[in-house]
C-alpha cells in the first residue's frame, strides 16, 4: 500500500486561524505498510516526554510494539477490540499508554494523572504531524487483558492504545469506514464549550 497525498477535505475548517499542523492533524485508519525508523519513534517519544504534569510527576509509561517485531506486534494487537483490529493492524507501530495511578513521591492517588497522559499523546500526536505521521488514539481496548499479559500492578492503568503510521489508501477499508475516512472533520460550535465567566448547561 502506497500513502496517498494529504486529503484538503480533513483539514480542520476552522473558525479562527490555528497552527497548520492543529489543522492537519486527523485519526486515520488506512495506514500504508511503509515502517517508522527508530530515530524518529524515538522522536515522537521524545515530544510526549517534554509535556508538562501535575507535580512534573510525569505519569505516562507507553508500551511499544513495531511490525518489525511480529510476536510482540500480534500480542499488543490482541489488547485492541476486534472493530480497532481490523483496521489498526495495518499500522506499523502500536502503542498502548498507561498511568501511573499514584504519585512516586507519597504513593498518594495521582488524580491528574489521566490528563497528564492526554496532554503527552497531544505531543507526540503534533510531532508526528509534523513528520507526516499519523495517530490515531483508542478507548476500545481490552485493559484487563493487557493487565494479564504485561502483569501490569494495579499502581499503572492501561488507559488507552494508539497506532502511529504513514498514510495509505481508504480503499484499503470496507465501505462504512471509507466513507468515515472521507468526510469532513466535525466539531461544536465555541459558543457550545465556552463559557463566559458563568456555568450554563
Ligand atoms: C481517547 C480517545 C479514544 C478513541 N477511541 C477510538 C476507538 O476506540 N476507535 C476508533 O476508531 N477511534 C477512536 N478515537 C478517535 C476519535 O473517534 C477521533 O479522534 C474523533 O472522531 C475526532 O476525529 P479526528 O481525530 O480525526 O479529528 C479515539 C480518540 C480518542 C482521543
Amino acid at each position: 500500500m502506497q500513502s496517498t497525498e494529504e486529503q484538503p477535505v480533513k483539514l480542520a475548517n476552522t473558525e479562527y486561524p490555528i497552527h497548520e499542523l492543529l489543522q492537519k492533524r486527523w485519526s486515520p485508519r488506512a495506514f500504508s505498510e511503509k515502517l517508522i525508523d527508530t530515530q524518529m519513534l524515538n522522536q515522537l517519544f521524545e515530544a510526549a516526554r517534554w509535556a508538562p504534569s501535575s507535580y512534573n510527576e510525569q505519569p505516562w509509561r507507553f508500551i511499544v510494539a513495531r511490525k518489525e517485531d511480529q510476536e510482540a506486534y500480534k500480542q499488543l494487537a490482541s489488547v485492541m477490540n476486534e472493530f480497532n483490529q481490523s483496521w489498526a493492524t495495518d499500522a506499523p507501530v502500536l502503542v498502548l499508554a498507561l498511568t501511573k495511578t499514584t504519585f512516586d513521591l507519597d504513593g498518594r492517588d495521582n488524580p491528574h494523572a489521566g490528563h497528564d497522559l492526554g496532554q503527552a499523546i497531544a505531543h507526540l500526536t503534533f510531532e508526528a504531524t509534523k513528520n507526516n505521521l499519523y495517530v490515531h488514539q483508542m478507548a476500545g481496548i481490552l485493559p484487563e487483558k493487557a493487565r494479564e499479559l504485561y502483569n501490569i500492578s494495579d499502581d499503572y492503568k492501561p488507559m488507552t492504545m494508539f497506532a502511529i503510521g504513514y498514510k495509505g489508501q481508504p480503499e484499503s477499508l470496507n465501505d462504512k469506514m471509507q466513507k468515515q475516512e472521507t468526510s469532513p472533520r466535525i466539531r461544536k460550535d465555541l459558543d457550545e464549550i465556552i463559557f463566559d465567566g458563568e456555568w450554563e448547561e
